[in-house]
């Protein structure tokens, strides 16, 4: 039986998901066979109440790939099964991690086709919200587009983008984590059939799959590389504005050039509040802007 040493939380940090604790860098293995009943219970309820909200609101891509992966909501998925799988198709593979790693270290694995997936997962009372990244978020919300080759080639691309942006300075970074959070994790794109979800975030979370599709408070606007860059977010709540996506080949199009000198360009302007509209966006719905908290962007 393998073991694992307990988590080594190295401190706490502001990251892009509030004060949370960073952990130490080692790839663990998966401790499959200490998943207790009641962990398994929690991917299993978690999978299936997601499954019947993401019917008609995740994109295809999403839905097709979660099965052919051989995702299932029976019991939490063994990382070695669903390598057996994603290897193959796009040259990535899942590796195991106590939890939000450093930046660079995140980047790198990105860079190199490793994604890393908390091994542990949420506890029955945080079914609708926790506020570190844990396995259902990380695994059923982020790897099953990562069986799209073009999705695939994005992902890769980023963490060699950010190990660039890393070396260039704190701004740069500030900009390349707003796409990140705007696209990976909140994305929203345009099908034949009408809006559906891509993002993590989102597909992970019950009332956000909900409200960023139905709701009549949030603003949803065409993707524009620059704008979003621009842009502050929520961390705590829902998002105030969701951007939209024709294609992926129009975000890995628009995220092809060099950002070096459009992060240069961008640091003599300010950042757009997360609910701000501009004249010159391309707007899908202005949001009523409804419930929204009053603090702080991120
Ligand atoms: N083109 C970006 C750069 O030069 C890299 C990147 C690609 C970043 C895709 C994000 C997504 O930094
Ligand atoms: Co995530």
């Amino acid at each position: 039986m393998s073991t694992v040493a307990p988590p080594q939380r190295v401190e706490h940090q502001m990251t892009d998901k509030g004060s949370v604790p960073v952990y130490a860098t080692g790839i663990v293995e998966q401790p499959w066979s200490t998943y207790t009943d009641s962990d398994h219970r929690v991917w299993s309820e978690l999978y299936a109440r997601q499954q019947e909200i993401l019917t008609g609101r995740a994109c295809s891509e999403f839905i097709d790939n979660q099965s052919r992966m051989g995702m299932t909501p029976s019991h939490i998925p063994k990382f070695d099964d669903l390598n057996r799988a994603l290897r193959p198709a796009t040259g990535w593979e899942v590796i195991g991690v106590e939890g939000l790693l450093p930046e660079l270290a995140f980047f790198d694995h990105l860079a190199n086709r490793r994604f890393p997936v908390t091994w542990w997962i949420r506890k029955p009372e945080q079914m609708d919200y926790l506020s570190e990244p844990d396995l259902f978020h990380d695994l059923f919300g982020h790897v099953p587009l990562l069986m799209n080759p073009m999705f695939a080639d994005y992902m890769a691309a980023y963490g060699r983008g950010g190990v660039k942006a890393h070396a260039l300075g704190a701004e740069a970074l500030v900009h390349l984590t707003r796409l990140y959070w705007y696209t990976v994790e909140f994305g929203l794109i345009r099908e034949a059939a009408g809006l559906r979800i891509y993002g993590s975030g989102i597909v992970s979370s019950k009332g956000e799959s909900i409200h960023c599709l139905e709701s009549s408070a949030p603003n949803r606007i065409g993707f524009d590389l620059r704008r979003i860059m621009r842009t502050r977010y929520r961390i705590d709540t829902y998002q105030k504005t969701y951007f939209v996506i024709d294609s992926f080949e129009q975000l890995m199009r628009a995220t092809e050039p060099d950002f070096t000198p459009i992060y240069a360009e961008l640091a003599s302007q300010p950042a757009i509040p997360a609910g701000e509209m501009l004249a010159s966006d391309h707007v899908h719905t202005r949001g009523t802007g409804e419930g929204w908290s009053s603090e702080a962007d991120t």
